[in-house]
């Protein structure tokens, strides 16, 4: 994979006003989400709802890439077709989640570490073989007293830029995720201090570790205040902080901006997605970066309701996916209305 390769991949990740699909969630997580829907937690449940999204009729108007977990880069459609194809034929690039997940920080209570780099390169190999051609790895930053530590920051960002490093070298394209995450009670500002110290830490470590930022895409956090904290800002204000956090912090070469929804409504991630890029979209905005949405949750909640672990509900679960990414993808175009909601 030359340079000039991947760089085209991170740019069809961003391109023609679509987004990412998130559908990586690891077994353990998969399997809480579909227990608090009632849905069994087995191995063809998690195939069928995988099967069920990526099948979604028109799927590949709205979303230019799909993350899938190991388990799921293996797996087939029903008639035997392999996942990896069937993104294909959609018009969708396969990507993968390689971290192994948020483990404790020694030395550091309540704090955490992504771990995945020893053996990367092999599995970075192996994905590719099997059609992966983009990967995500997900740091995690909480906000307390004293928290997030230096150590944190350091150790987090350190692990993201060994990691995208890594992935350059294999042929993927990096999805550089850390997430600053919205529990708690802080207020905006204080999200808004927080993902600029993490981010500057990221692009410092990226830099050293000789990550080519045109062929990398950025997945942040929108800068929010706590889910608990008793003033929630205006759509407006949450998008004015967000742009304005990442124009300090993030290169102008890097090729994207791909939000996660952390756990947003469905409704006001696509509120927020809309107003960052209405500001992008007019005359004096400087944004030079495509802001668009890597959604997990904000996609596939309404859907995973409807479904329940029933055949029965199938189209009607791909209706609601198909409706999530297309309020997404009128959101990038700044045409996002509440009254879509419910046309
Ligand atoms: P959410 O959009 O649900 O936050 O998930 C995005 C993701 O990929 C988490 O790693």
């Amino acid at each position: 994979m030359s340079e000039q390769e991947l760089i085209d991949i991170a740019r069809r990740l961003v391109a023609d006003g679509k987004g990412l699909l998130a559908m990586d969630e690891s077994n353990p997580t998969c399997n809480k989400r579909f227990a608090k829907a009632g849905i069994p937690q087995t191995e063809e449940a998690r195939r069928a709802y995988r099967e069920l999204l990526m099948t979604t009729p028109g799927l590949g108007e709205c979303i230019s890439g799909a993350i899938l977990y190991d388990e799921t880069i293996r797996q087939h459609k029903g008639d035997g077709t392999s996942f990896v194809q069937v993104l294909t034929d959609a018009g969708v690039i396969p990507g993968i989640k390689v971290d192994l997940g948020a483990k404790n920080l020694a030395g550091h209570p309540g704090e955490k570490v992504t771990e995945g780099l020893d053996g990367l390169r092999a599995r970075l190999h192996d994905y590719f073989q099997m059609g992966a051609r983009f990967a995500k790895w997900r740091a995690v930053i909480g906000l307390d007293d004293g928290m997030p530590s230096r150590g944190c920051i350091a150790a987090n960002a350190q692990a993201l830029a060994r990691y995208a490093a890594l992935c350059q070298e294999a042929g993927l394209v990096p999805v550089v995720e850390p997430e600053v995450l919205m529990d708690g009670n802080h207020v905006l500002e204080r999200c808004r201090e927080v993902t600029e110290d993490v981010l500057l830490a990221v692009f410092d470590a990226l830099r050293t570790q000789g990550v080519m930022l045109e062929a990398m895409i950025l997945k942040p956090n929108m800068v929010l205040p706590g889910l608990g904290c008793p003033h929630q800002d205006s759509v407006d204000e949450v998008a004015d902080a967000t742009v304005r956090c990442l124009l300090r912090t993030v290169p102008a070469a890097v090729a994207g901006i791909a939000f996660l929804s952390g756990g947003q409504a469905s409704e006001l991630a696509s509120a927020r997605l809309n107003a960052m890029n209405l500001r992008r979209n007019s005359q004096d905005a400087r944004a030079p970066w495509p802001l668009v949405f890597s959604f997990a949750r904000a996609i596939q909640q309404p859907a995973l309701e409807i479904w329940h672990g029933e055949a029965a509900h199938v189209a009607a679960a791909q209706q609601a996916v198909y409706h999530r990414a297309s309020c997404n993808r009128a959101a990038l175009h700044g045409e996002y209305r509440a009254a879509m909601e419910h046309a």
